[in-house]
């Protein structure tokens, strides 16, 4: 049971084990990505100037899977929109995931560290714009109107990660931590629940299908899948402050 005494601001951390539920691949699961393709070949910038449509193509298929797949936000992601609407203090989202499973859910209060599927940045322009299409290495870009600079808006390894000042701020201090669907392996995103725990004061609940890299540096650690797990937590923690 995360103890939380006043409502304070919760932060909550997902990664690919929330949108698993909803049809959509995790990285290190024996079936993952990454079991099919090379970290290398798709998702570093080395590997996008090395055959940027080797990394167009990756993209665009799971643009397509994400846009027109049929795939939905899951109970889990549900019920993290319901926190944010009814507890009494600050909820942020900060998530590794590049689908739009959390806004679709209704969450408003998001980051995308690592970028967003359905957008897409020009190399000269640096502006992100929405782009549900297929991305081609000829594509133009709509603003400067050259062509081969147009790349998806997702961070690769070596690239560095959005918004992360107003995430340490809020982890610095938020009285809760929850990370949900992350295998613990990449950073910074792995080095949060020590940042929190640093800080002395909030909990930290781990939420995920086995015990992460990470586990044991969490208060708590509760194991399943995270369409059971996340909505008996939200109702937890509601009930807590008499939300519900
Ligand atoms: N419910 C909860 N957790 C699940 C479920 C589920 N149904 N299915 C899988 N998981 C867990 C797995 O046990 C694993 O710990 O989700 C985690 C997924 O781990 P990864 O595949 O490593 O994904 P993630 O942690 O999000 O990767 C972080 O690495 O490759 C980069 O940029 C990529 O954002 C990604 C980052």
């Amino acid at each position: 049971m995360p103890q939380v005494s006043t409502p304070g601001s919760i932060v909550v951390l997902t990664g690919a084990g929330i949108s698993k539920e909803s049809g959509l691949d995790t990285f290190r699961d024996h079936d993952g990505l990454w079991a099919r393709v090379r970290i290398e070949d798709v998702a570093t910038p080395e590997g996008f100037h090395r055959d940027p449509g080797r990394v167009q193509h990756f993209y665009n298929a799971r643009r397509r899977e994400l846009s027109e797949g049929g795939i939905e936000p899951n109970p889990a992601h549900l019920a993290l929109a319901r926190l944010e609407r009814d507890w009494p203090g600050e909820v942020l989202i900060v998530t590794q995931n590049i689908d739009d499973l959390h806004e679709r859910a209704g969450t408003s209060n998001l980051i995308h560290m690592h970028g967003e599927l359905l957008k897409i940045r020009c190399e000269r322009c640096q502006r992100p714009m929405r782009w549900a299409a297929d991305l081609e290495v000829s594509s133009l870009c709509p603003d400067c109107g050259r062509a081969g600079v147009l790349r998806p808006h997702v961070v690769w390894f070596g690239e560095v990660p959005l918004e992360m000042d107003r995430i340490l701020t809020a982890l610095d201090r938020c009285s809760l931590f929850v990370s949900i669907g992350t295998s613990g392996h990449v950073y910074p995103a792995a080095g949060f629940v020590s940042a929190v725990r640093n800080g002395g004061r909030a909990r930290t609940l781990e939420l995920n299908l086995e015990p992460s890299n990470g586990a044991s540096l969490f208060h708590d650690v509760r194991t399943g899948p995270a369409s059971e797990l996340v909505p008996a937590f939200v109702d937890e923690v509601l009930t807590s402050v008499g939300a519900i």
